[in-house]
């Protein structure tokens, strides 16, 4: 069974832990925010549809602001040589932000060392402003002797805004590769030879293979059974999406890395059958990569969009059978199943905001207001498109608590200010009232030529319908709401491409 996690990989290893104290992972890759003091932003339609964007915040990469005194403490407890390091580099002044960073990634990396089988290797994707404290780091808790290579993955994108820099081009990544032990799995990987290396295979023997007479060792090399240059640790060859713009599988997600450099590592680091995982897999580079070269998977992100994108991203090519047979195969925890757990979350001390995401993002393929409105507002949209490029207006209101027709009549208000065509409001099933019905009823029907059919201008769904897999009315069109982005710029919606 394969599985995603939505949820702080932290929790989830701890979990994961207890379940498997002797490890169960084969390879682990982590490419986790590098404290770069910024927020990674998908870019969405804004509903005023004026050229500005709305940007939904994918993920937060600042870490000054998180407590991680907990984690301090805990890692004294669990690797106090680590420790010492940490509290050295916050007594010698390296920035709050830099120490908050590292102890929020040690604390993770001790649970990853702890769920790897003995035999697993582990790769992190990191960037130069932090390898070298994150090697010390790995060192403390893989051992020294157990470090095995950095990797550069060269960029070569000296064009673009990077080229403005007043110094040398920043041109590329940091991979550090680990194993647990001695004894793990190693596939060496090869690229073709260049055309004047093979220049060198000029005989052709009676069989009509081509070979060349190896010097050295006197014999015969047959070109046939060579395997080509063997892979070194510097990759200039794995293209970046800067580079290569129209890399098919692009989806807007920040940061996304390319497969090419996923599937050098899972086919270098791991066999057919065997359990790869990823704890920060943001759109599932590592977890398509892993299912197409046949491995298990485990992945985990803290933010539901992603978990969304990944279960996207792995069933878009797939018809309905194929896409219900993959489904049954995955897993994905940490999000509401039933009401059970959507009551717990929307109970939840994360507050009701995050409730909302999960109503607006996972269950009605929206986007959420970036402005968080008490009452009064909206909470969330969808668009589509109208004949002669207008956009239609789908404007959602998401309640966890008691309800009443006077809701009704204040998000009927919202709606018509912002023109929606249609308005959608959800809430528990229980508070649905009589008064509730009849007041949206009143409404009457969103139609338009251009489609067939009618649509109730304000629907109440609840959020036990939307569990059961019913559906907002809406015209039959493709919903054009999200829309990745290249390099900042909003790229043409699609029809019928969703996420
Ligand atoms: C650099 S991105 C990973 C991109 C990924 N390699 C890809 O190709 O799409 C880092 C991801 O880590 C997630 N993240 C941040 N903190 C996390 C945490 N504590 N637990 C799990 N995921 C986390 C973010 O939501 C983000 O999706």
């Amino acid at each position: 069974m394969n599985e995603l996690y939505y949820g702080d990989c932290l929790d989830i290893l701890q979990e994961l832990h207890k379940e498997h104290p002797n490890g169960f992972i084969d390879l682990i890759y982590i490419d986790p925010p590098f404290n770069s003091k910024r927020d990674y932003n998908i870019l969405f339609e804004s509903i005023d549809f004026s050229d500005s964007t709305a940007q939904k915040q994918a993920f937060a990469d600042t870490w000054s602001n998180i407590s991680y005194l907990d984690s301090l403490g805990q890692i004294q407890e669990l690797n106090l040589n680590l420790y010492k390091l940490l509290k050295t580099l916050d007594n010698v002044n390296i920035s709050k932000s830099a120490v908050s960073y590292l102890t929020t990634m040690a604390h993770r990396i001790i649970y990853m060392h702890k769920v790897l089988k003995d035999t697993g290797s582990f790769y992190l994707h990191c960037d130069p402003f932090m390898s070298h404290y994150l090697k010390m780091v790995c060192d403390l808790i893989f051992g020294q002797k157990h470090f095995r290579r950095e990797i550069i993955w060269s960029l070569n994108t000296s064009s673009g805004f990077k080229s403005q820099a007043q110094n040398w081009i920043r041109n590329h990544d940091t991979l550090l590769f680990y194993t647990k032990s001695e004894k793990y799995v190693f596939n060496k990987q090869h690229l073709p030879y260049t055309p004047e290396y093979l220049t060198r295979f000029k005989k052709i023997d009676e069989d009509g293979r081509r070979f060349r007479d190896d010097r050295s060792s006197g014999r015969k090399q047959y070109l046939d059974e060579t395997e080509g240059v063997a892979i070194g640790d510097v990759w200039s060859d794995v293209m970046s999406f800067q580079q290569a713009s129209t890399i098919k599988e692009y989806m807007g997600y920040p940061t996304q890395k390319p497969e090419s450099l996923l599937e050098r590592i899972i086919n270098a680091s791991s066999k057919k059958g065997d359990l790869v995982a990823d704890f920060f897999c943001g759109c599932g580079t590592s977890i398509s990569v892993a299912q197409k070269l046949k491995r298990h998977w485990l992945g985990v992100d803290i933010s539901h969009l992603a978990v969304k994108l990944i279960v996207n991203r792995l069933t878009k090519d797939l018809n309905k059978n194929r896409t219900a047979t993959l489904l049954e195969n995955i897993e994905v925890k940490g999000m509401p199943k039933d009401i059970a757990s959507a009551r717990e979350l929307a109970n939840s001390p994360k507050g009701r905001f995050s409730f909302q995401d999960w109503i607006i993002e996972v269950m009605l393929d929206g986007v959420c207001n970036p402005k968080k409105t008490g009452d009064g507002g909206y909470d969330g949209y969808i668009t589509f498109q109208k004949p002669n490029k207008e956009k239609g207006i789908i404007l959602i209101e998401v309640k966890s608590g008691k309800v009443n027709v006077k809701n009704i009549r204040e998000f009927i208000q919202v709606a018509a200010k912002q023109e929606a065509d249609i308005g959608v409001f959800v809430c528990f099933e229980e508070t649905v009232t009589k008064e509730m019905l009849r007041e949206s009823k009143l409404q009457g029907y969103f139609m338009n030529d251009h489609f067939p059919g009618s649509y109730p201008k304000l629907q109440i769904i609840s959020v036990e319908q939307l569990l059961n897999g019913e559906e907002i009315k809406m015209p039959n069109i493709a919903l054009t709401t999200f829309k990745p982005s290249l390099n900042g710029k909003v790229k043409e919606p699609e029809i019928g491409y969703l996420f």
